[in-house]
């Protein structure tokens, strides 16, 4: 059998939502399902890395080959990213709060007829940038991903070089993107990718191609081996 074109590579992907805990009971979420993240861990397994998947809670099996590391918050994300690292590639597919609750409450938060509660919230770390920005841990080649429902292409560039990855997968987000069940959920994608040379325009396509497309495109960026 002919080695894949990533043997020997250790691939790096994040995937799912993260749950930020309100009290023990109630907690901040998004809609990622997990499907494009684990697309793209199960698509570079089969090309021959080895492959590690940080993933928030979702309901999607393991997938084939691939060391699996279940978290929860944005914090045990990190933590858990820092601790698969080094990596010769990263991917960050994962839809990591941006804010969480400021205080956690210890027990549940009673409703008791009194005044309604506010939520304060305070910043989670950017898993993304705090990797891309360390020159010391820094994969080769970094990728994040944009979620954007406006504006797609031009707020995930301005991204990409906030958060200093080498390229940066755009997707629309928004009610408005045409996707059945929404790319968020869903199971097919229409993203651009944006890399030092400019921007391309995939077409449509199940969330397992749009992951063999981009999987074959970080093959061909690392090379062979030497
Ligand atoms: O999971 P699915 O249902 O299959 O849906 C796929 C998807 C829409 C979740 C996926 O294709 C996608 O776009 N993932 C990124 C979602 C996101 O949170 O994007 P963002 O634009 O907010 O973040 C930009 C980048 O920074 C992402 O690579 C993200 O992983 C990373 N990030 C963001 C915040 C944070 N605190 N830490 C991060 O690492």
């Amino acid at each position: 059998v002919e080695p894949g074109p990533l043997a020997g590579r250790h691939v790096l992907v994040t995937s799912g939502p993260t749950h930020e805990p309100i009290d023990p009971v109630r907690y901040i979420a998004n809609r990622s399902s997990g499907k494009q993240g684990h697309a793209i861990a199960a698509a570079a397994a089969r090309a021959g890395a080895r492959v590690t998947l940080v993933c928030g809670p979702v309901n999607l099996p393991d997938p084939a080959g691939v060391t699996v590391r279940p978290v929860e918050t944005a914090r045990q994300m990190l933590a858990a990213v820092e601790a698969a690292l080094p990596a010769d590639a990263a991917i960050f597919a994962a839809a990591v709060a941006d804010w969480r609750a400021a205080r956690e409450a210890g027990e549940k938060m009673k409703k008791d007829g009194g005044a309604i509660p506010a939520l304060a919230l305070t910043e989670n770390p950017d898993i993304l940038a705090t990797i891309a920005h360390d020159p010391a841990r820094r994969p080769r080649l970094v990728v994040g991903f944009a979620a954007e429902t406006e504006n797609v292409v031009g707020y995930a560039q301005a991204k990409r070089a906030r958060k200093g990855c080498d390229w940066i997968v755009a997707n629309d987000v928004s009610p408005r993107s045409g996707i059945v069940g929404g790319v968020m959920g869903g199971d097919e994608n229409q993203v651009h990718l944006i890399t030092e040379t400019g921007v391309e325009h995939w077409p449509t396509a199940s969330k397992s191609d749009v992951a063999e497309r981009l999987v074959a495109r970080i093959a061909a960026a690392l090379g062979p081996l030497e």
